[in-house]
């Protein structure tokens, strides 16, 4: 599939197969899409732990449950654990990190200009904020990026996800004994859609120029429509939801998955 189909089709999928486990592989070439993303200074403050639903104690699975979107607990086979590890700002961390890409020729011309520039005055700079940057937003923007990175993989291995933020998160990074300097950012719930791709459409998102702006903020970044008409050819455009039969798609797997009481009951404060 190509890149912009896989942005295309990509959408929050609540429903899973229950009974379908996520191929190990599958996981592992999301953690290196993640692994691959950009990052500030690239210091690399993604981490994440892959937790499989038949192996984790209840305690977890039930910590993770949020109190809305239960459908996704209750049937995705895996979960992923993202958070961020603001230790690699601190200190000499952040620097040293700048230094590795000066050696790997990523950064700067002549090694020795690098080196000398990055001690001399970026290193005291980087010690005086690295507290302050690994909780900024620009870190969290860097799991961003390696989460998005992972989803699209996830997506074109057949998979669908939904990403959940839960008050529950500290809960969870409790039990898994994470480092004080740990900050979860979600939990990631994957496993093989049990919706159809189409999942009821594409996600309606407001317009182009509601969002980007051209030179001065409020004036709208333009939409071409032949550049529109191409990304639909592409598939990165899409027909959105509410496709006509989603209720009864809905209603459909709420009944064969059980799913129903469920979600009227089980609201777990
Ligand atoms: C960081 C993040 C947290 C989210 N938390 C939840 C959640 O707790 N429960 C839920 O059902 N969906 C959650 N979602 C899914 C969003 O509601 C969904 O992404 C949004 O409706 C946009 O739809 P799309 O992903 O299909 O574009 C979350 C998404 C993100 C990116």
């Amino acid at each position: 599939m190509e890149l912009k189909e896989v942005i295309g089709r990509r959408r929050t999928i609540r429903i899973f197969v229950p009974y379908r486990p996520v191929e190990r592989e599958k996981v592992q070439k999301m953690l290196e899409a993640a692994r691959r993303a950009s990052c500030a200074g690239n210091v690399m403050n993604v981490r994440a732990i892959v937790i499989w639903r038949e192996q984790a104690d209840p305690k977890v699975i039930k910590a993770i449950a949020p109190r809305i979107g239960y459908q996704q607990m209750h049937t995705a086979p895996v979960f992923i654990f993202w958070y961020s590890e603001s230790s690699v700002y601190h200190g000499d961390a952040w620097p040293d990190s700048v230094l590795r890409l000066a050696d790997a020729r990523r950064i700067g011309l002549r090694v020795e200009d690098t080196y000398a520039e990055v001690n001399d005055k970026l290193r005291p700079m980087f010690l005086m904020a690295g507290q302050q940057m690994g909780v900024a937003p620009l870190a969290f923007m860097d799991v961003g990026q390696a989460v998005a990175q992972a989803t699209l993989v996830a997506y074109e291995e057949g998979l669908g996800s939904c990403l959940m933020s839960s008050p529950r998160l500290e809960k969870v990074a409790k039990m898994f004994n994470l480092p004080e300097t740990a900050v979860p950012i979600c939990v990631q719930a994957l496993g093989y859609p049990a919706e159809s791709w189409e999942a009821g459409g594409q996600t309606p998102k407001p317009a182009l120029g509601e969002m980007f702006f051209d030179m001065e903020v409020g004036k709208p970044f333009a939409s071409d429509p032949k550049v529109e008409d191409e990304l639909k050819a592409a598939k990165l455009i899409d027909e959105p939801a509410p496709l006509p039969w989603r209720d009864a798609e809905l209603e459909f797997l709420m009944r064969a998955l059980g799913l129903e009481n469920t979600l009227l009951n089980e609201v777990d404060p």
